[in-house]
C-alpha cells in the first residue's frame, strides 16, 4: 500500500499552512449543505467527510445530521478539526485520522458520503480502490457528493484550457491559488480526465444522477448514488 501522507500534499501537513487555509479556499458550504438536504439529507443522517480538511463542511454540516465522521490524513487538519468542533460543542462530529486507502468505518452504513477537493490526490489505480473503499460503507441508495479538480477536455486541449485557467489564477498566494499553485497542481498531483473518473465511479457501483463542470473545465461536481 503506498503511504498516504506521502501523496497528501506536503501543505496540508504544515500547521501554518492550515491555520490560513480557510483564507485561501474561501469556500461556503451551504450551497453543498442545501443540495444534500434536498436528497433527504435530515437529523438522522449519517455523514462521512472523506479528505476533510479544515472542516469547514463538515462542521457546518453537522447540526443538521445525527453522525459525522470527518476524516483526513493530515495529523494537523485533524487536530484543527478536533478543536473547532469541540469549540462549537459539536458532539456529533467524530474527528479520525485515516485515509481513502486505510480509514477503517464503525457502525451502520452511511447515508452520505462528501469528499471535496482531495480524490486528486491518489493516482488512479488508488482512485478506483478508494471509490470502491467508500461504496463499501455506504447504504443502498445513499448519496456520493464529489468535487474535485477535474479535467473536462480532451488531450489535444491542454494548452489552451491550462493557459485560461492559469490566467485565471490568484495574485496573492494567502487569497487563492497562484499561477505556481496551479503548476504544481498538474505537475504533481493526479486530477484525471472526466471521462476516465465516471466508468471508475460506475465500477465501483455510483450512478452519477448528475454533474457540473465548471466553465474552465478543470472542476466538477459528480453527485452519485450507491446503487
Ligand atoms: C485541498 S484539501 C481539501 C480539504 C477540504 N475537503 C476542503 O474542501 O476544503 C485536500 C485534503 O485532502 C487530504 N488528503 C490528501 N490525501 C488524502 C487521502 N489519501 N485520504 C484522506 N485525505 C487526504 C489533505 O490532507 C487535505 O486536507
Amino acid at each position: 500500500m503506498p503511504d498516504e501522507l506521502g501523496y497528501a500534499g506536503p501543505e496540508h501537513l504544515e500547521p501554518a499552512y492550515v491555520a490560513a487555509y480557510d483564507r485561501k479556499q474561501k469556500y461556503d458550504p451551504s450551497a453543498d449543505i442545501e443540495e444534500l438536504a434536498r436528497r433527504g439529507l435530515d437529523d438522522s443522517s449519517t455523514l462521512l467527510d472523506m479528505g476533510c480538511g479544515t472542516g469547514t463542511f463538515a462542521l457546518a454540516v453537522a447540526p443538521r445530521c445525527a453522525r459525522v465522521i470527518a476524516v483526513d490524513v493530515s495529523p494537523a487538519m485533524v487536530a484543527h478539526v478536533a478543536a473547532a468542533a469541540e469549540a462549537r460543542g459539536l458532539a456529533n462530529v467524530e474527528v479520525i485520522q485515516g485515509g481513502f486507502l486505510t480509514h477503517h468505518h464503525e457502525g451502520p452504513p452511511v447515508d452520505f458520503v462528501f469528499t471535496r477537493n482531495a480524490l486528486h490526490h491518489l493516482p488512479d489505480f488508488w482512485k478506483a480502490i478508494a471509490l470502491g473503499r467508500l461504496a463499501a460503507v455506504m447504504k443502498r441508495g445513499a448519496w456520493l457528493w464529489l468535487r474535485d479538480l477535474l479535467y473536462a477536455f480532451e488531450p489535444s486541449e491542454v494548452a489552451i484550457v491550462m493557459d485560461g485557467w492559469f490566467a485565471a489564477a490568484a495574485d496573492d498566494p494567502l487569497e487563492g491559488y497562484t499561477r505556481e499553485d496551479l503548476a504544481t497542481h498538474v505537475r504533481t498531483e493526479f486530477s484525471t480526465f472526466t471521462w476516465l473518473l465516471e466508468p471508475m465511479l460506475a465500477h465501483a457501483g455510483f450512478r452519477a444522477m448528475d454533474a457540473e463542470v465548471d466553465r474552465r473545465r478543470t472542476y466538477a461536481r459528480y453527485a452519485c448514488v450507491k446503487l
